[in-house]
């Protein structure tokens, strides 16, 4: 079984497949420029590359991408220059994920398939009545008002929530949310059903940190029963930064 990866060639999406196939895992990823891969990864023999922007794909293309995968992983970001902020395709995120999500729908595989989003802290559980002060409501209008990326974040999740629910024969998924990110290597990291701290002061969280979570969610079923349909918020352990 293989697991697909987008935004691959990301800052998240890179360490992520590079943990996928220190563990063995075959991996597909869709990139856009097969010259962002590192150079262990392109030659990497249990890696397929398919050179393309997810949305360019026709639904048939998505059908073979997601054919016999046991789990499929966005982790896509806008760019963060003005083009990628506010230029097309504004629903990057949401689409792919739909997109995916119809294609997976389509294959009728005979287990559900796990579908993991990443997603931001900034984005409220739709399911839940996570506690915002009043600034962190103020600034959270600005930035649904203002940043098409974040709009995008919190539609992905709304629409895992209600397009797929959690009674889909084809789909389980989980939308991880990550505050600030930073480099380094894997460490001890927290998860929560919630923000604890406040979203604009809670711990950073290294990015190898969220890949190796989700290499957690796709290996371990005990790990999965518990996060899956929820917006696990991961932060690095407190001695770790
Ligand atoms: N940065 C933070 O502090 C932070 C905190 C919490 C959550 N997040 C969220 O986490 C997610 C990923 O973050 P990251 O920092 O790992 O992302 P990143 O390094 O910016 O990577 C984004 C990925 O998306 C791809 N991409 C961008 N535009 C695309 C397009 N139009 N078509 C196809 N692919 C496209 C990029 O491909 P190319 O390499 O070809 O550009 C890259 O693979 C984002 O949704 C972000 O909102 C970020």
């Amino acid at each position: 079984m293989t697991i697909l990866v987008v935004g691959a060639t990301g800052m998240t999406g890179h360490p992520l497949v590079e943990q996928l196939l220190g563990r063995g895992h075959k991996v597909r990823v869709v990139v856009r420029s097969i010259d962002k891969l590192s150079s262990q990864v392109r030659a990497h023999p249990n890696l397929t590359i398919v050179e393309a922007a997810i949305l360019d794909l026709s639904d048939a293309a998505l059908l073979d991408l997601v054919n016999d995968c046991k789990a499929v992983v966005s982790c896509l970001g806008h760019v963060i220059n003005f083009k990628g902020l506010f230029g097309n395709p504004r629903k990057l995120c949401t689409d792919a994920t739909r997109r995916l999500c119809e294609a997976i729908e389509s294959n009728g595989s005979l287990e559900p398939t796990k579908f993991i989003l990443m997603n931001s802290v900034g984005v409220k559980n739709p399911a839940s009545r996570e506690k915002r002060t009043w600034v962190e409501r103020v600034l959270l209008a600005l930035l649904h008002a203002t940043l098409p990326p974040h709009q995008d974040n919190e539609t992905a999740a709304e629409m895992l929530h209600t397009n797929i629910g959690q009674n889909n024969s084809a789909i389980e998924w989980s939308s991880v949310r990550p505050d600030t990110l930073i480099n380094g290597p894997v460490s001890s990291y927290e998860l929560r059903t919630s923000p604890v701290t406040g979203i604009f002061c809670g711990r950073p969280t290294t990015r190898a940190n969220v890949a190796h979570f989700m290499v957690a969610l796709i290996e371990n079923a005990q790990l999965w029963d518990e996060w899956k349909f929820k917006m696990p918020v991961i932060m690095n352990a407190a001695q770790t930064f």
